[in-house]
């Protein structure tokens, strides 16, 4: 995660106003379990299954900070494309970016973030590689939002909205 500039301009109307959480929307048929990892401070949440086709919610306390990875039925549970999110940060803000650092191949788990209401800014790709993404420790990648409600896709296919960092 690093922080851009330009996030500067959102910190005059943060405000917290509803519950933080993640709806995973699921475009594929499989069945995944997500792992979450808290950062130090930010307490344990319990993994959690999420099936095809569907949209399951996790939610989270209002200043919380770590990743998570997606696992496919039936595969090792070993961390691949990464959603990290700092919930209630700077300024209150929400941060988040889809991260490839730990493993660039996993290309069909965590594939877009993005705020529930607005859509917009978005992290992550519909397909992998594609620059917007966190590839290496200096890429400015890390996106924020007023929203505390983020929606994280699954899988293959897209949601047929077209993002603006689409290209
Ligand atoms: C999942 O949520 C998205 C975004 O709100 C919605 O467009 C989609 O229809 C939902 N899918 C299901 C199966 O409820």
């Amino acid at each position: 995660m690093r922080f851009a500039a330009s996030v500067a301009t959102l910190i005059a109307s943060a405000a917290l106003s509803s519950a933080a959480s993640v709806t995973f929307w699921t475009l594929d048929n499989a069945q995944r379990t997500i792992y979450f990892t808290s950062n130090p401070g930010s307490s344990n949440i319990d993994s959690v299954k999420v099936g095809g086709g569907k949209n399951t919610t996790v939610t989270f306390p209002d200043t919380w900070q770590g990743n998570f990875y997606a696992v496919k039925e039936g595969a090792n549970n070993v961390p691949g494309m990464l959603g990290e999110i700092n919930f209630g940060s700077w300024h209150g803000l929400t941060y988040f970016d889809v991260s490839a650092i730990v493993d660039p191949n996993d290309k069909d788990n965590v594939k877009q973030m993005f705020p529930a209401k607005s859509l917009e800014p978005m992290s992550g790709c519909v397909n992998f590689p594609c620059n917007n993404a966190y590839y290496l420790p200096d890429d400015i990648q890390t996106k924020a939002t007023e929203e505390q409600e983020l929606v994280c896709t699954l899988g293959g296919g897209s949601i047929g909205h077209t993002f603006t960092e689409e290209q």
